[in-house]
């Protein structure tokens, strides 16, 4: 691959918080969080047949009354375009001071994106490093899902909805299997009636994906809260309630102030992946080719069952859509489970959730997490209400382990009877979080660096 790309400048890129850079490795650069302006009577009437076509599935809730998806009060509440438009939620930005004081997010500068290379950290920090540990540098931190079972082929997409889900969703209904759907928030807007098709019709596993597709390790503390809170909010009120434990970062963008973040205040694991297909990239200029894209997935689905597999793909385009589809043939044929991602090694779903498909404990997006473990009603009460083996738990997703407690002392956010009786705001959680190694006390020291990332 040629050291440098091109840039993707869509015209929705002005409404991004960050433009797409060049990485020389497992470079990811796409802009595609999808910016349609709503006409002003865009959804079908309750009595159009097509109506009949996303009727609401019978999927359990959690018993409020969301709005319905796809009408106008449902996408009323969300940023518009970037997640500084609006003001945070209160208790999101509570449960981050909570975390900050605990020590638990590490305070280090974010990165700056400098065209042409991997984001670069100010001060001479080392991404690889101890402190900022960058998944973009290919630095594992153990807290974070980048490899499945051996013999799992564990199937994920991202950046859906776009107009070619609907190949991929049907596609995979008729083949009897669902997978994991990193979604980006804005573009849930952008097409409902696909996002219904995948959460209600399929019963896919619904993820976080951000809210515009931005390098996350460029953003402050509050953008990365903004892009994590908004879609993990709009998921939640899309889907029954249901509060998403998974997300993966655009580009593969993260490190450990930024996995604090996500682990600390929204409860949510980190997924990475250990194959990377290029498929956003045909079409581009200097991008791959969809033989080559077809000859990577055929290489590795014909090779080693170890480690399992974590292919990165997309709903990107008709050629990510349909390489998958060719090559799944070959995935039963060459002996691997093909199991959604999120599902794999039998954990929960969703933190309040098992499954699309099951009972859904009452909880709220950013107060469970941070709150003090007093897990073991909560984990208890969500044990219960879903009715299932909750508390299985894989080594590759700790958050799944609903007793309460990991071995870091991060308090696995279950779902949360505290949540309900609002405690969480200003708790300070326990202290021996691994994130105390780098904690100094103050947030925020956010520069002028990230304002020029942003303007990009
Ligand atoms: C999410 O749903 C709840 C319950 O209906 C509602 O109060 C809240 O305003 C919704 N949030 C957004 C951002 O629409
Ligand atoms: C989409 O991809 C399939 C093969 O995967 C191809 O047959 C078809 O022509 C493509 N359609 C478009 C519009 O490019
Ligand atoms: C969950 O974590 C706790 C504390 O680390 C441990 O004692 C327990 O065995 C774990 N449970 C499962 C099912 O992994
Ligand atoms: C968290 O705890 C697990 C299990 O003890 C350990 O393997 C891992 O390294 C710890 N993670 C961090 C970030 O300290």
């Amino acid at each position: 691959m040629p050291a440098v790309r091109s840039f993707l400048l869509l015209a929705a890129t002005a409404l991004l918080s960050s433009a797409a850079s060049a990485h020389p490795h497992d470079s990811h650069d796409h802009d595609h969080a999808v910016t349609r302006a709503l006409p002003s009577r865009w959804y079908h009437p309750e009595d159009h047949p097509a109506t009949g076509l996303f009727r609401r599935a019978d999927v359990p809730n959690d018993g409020v009354t969301y709005a319905a998806v796809g009408s106008p009060e449902w996408s009323a509440g969300y940023p518009p375009d970037k997640v500084d438009s609006q003001p945070l939620p209160e208790a999101w930005t509570d449960a981050l001071a909570a975390a900050i004081k605990a020590g638990k997010i590490p305070d280090f500068p974010p990165s700056q994106n400098v065209p042409g290379s991997n984001p670069v950290y100010p001060n001479g920090l080392d991404p690889n490093g101890d402190v900022v540990c960058s998944a973009t540098e290919k630095c594992r931190n153990p807290g974070d899902i980048w490899d499945a079972p051996d013999g799992v082929f564990a199937s994920s997409f991202d950046d859906g909805p776009t107009e070619f889900s609907p190949a991929l969703y049907d596609f995979l209904q008729t083949n009897n299997v669902i997978t994991t759907h990193f979604m980006i928030g804005k573009n849930i807007l952008s097409w409902p009636a696909s996002f219904l098709q995948a959460f209600e019709d399929l019963k896919s596993d619904i993820a976080v994906h951000t809210w515009t597709h931005p390098y996350m390790t460029t953003l402050t503390n509050e953008e990365v809260l903004g892009e994590l809170g908004w879609t993990m909010q709009l998921i939640h009120n899309s889907t029954g309630g249901r509060i998403p434990k998974y997300w993966r970062p655009p580009y593969g963008d993260s490190d450990n102030r930024v996995r604090a973040i996500a682990k600390e205040v929204f409860g949510l694991t980190t997924v990475i992946w250990n194959q990377d297909t290029e498929d956003w990239s045909v079409g581009t200029p200097g991008g791959a080719t969809r033989p080559a894209v077809d000859a990577n997935l055929q290489k590795w689905i014909t090779g080693p069952k170890s480690p399992g597999l974590v292919i990165l793909e997309h709903e990107l385009s008709n050629d990510t859509v349909g390489a998958f589809m060719q090559a799944f043939p070959l995935i039963q044929q060459n002996g691997w489970k093909f199991e959604s991602l999120a599902t794999m090694d039998g954990g929960d779903v969703y933190q309040n959730a098992a499954s699309s498909t099951e009972d859904v404990t009452p909880g709220l997006i950013g107060v469970a997490a941070s709150a003090p473990a007093s897990s073991g009603s909560s984990a208890s009460q969500s044990g219960s209400a879903t009715g299932s083996s909750a508390s299985t738990s894989s080594t590759s997703a700790p958050a799944g382990n609903n007793s309460g407690k990991s071995a870091n002392g991060t308090s696995s956010a279950s779902g949360s009877s505290t949540a309900a009786n609002g405690q969480a705001t200003g708790a300070a959680a326990d202290t021996n979080g691994a994130a105390s190694l780098f904690a100094s006390g103050l947030v925020v020291g956010v520069s002028a660096l990230v304002a020029a990332a942003i303007l990009l």
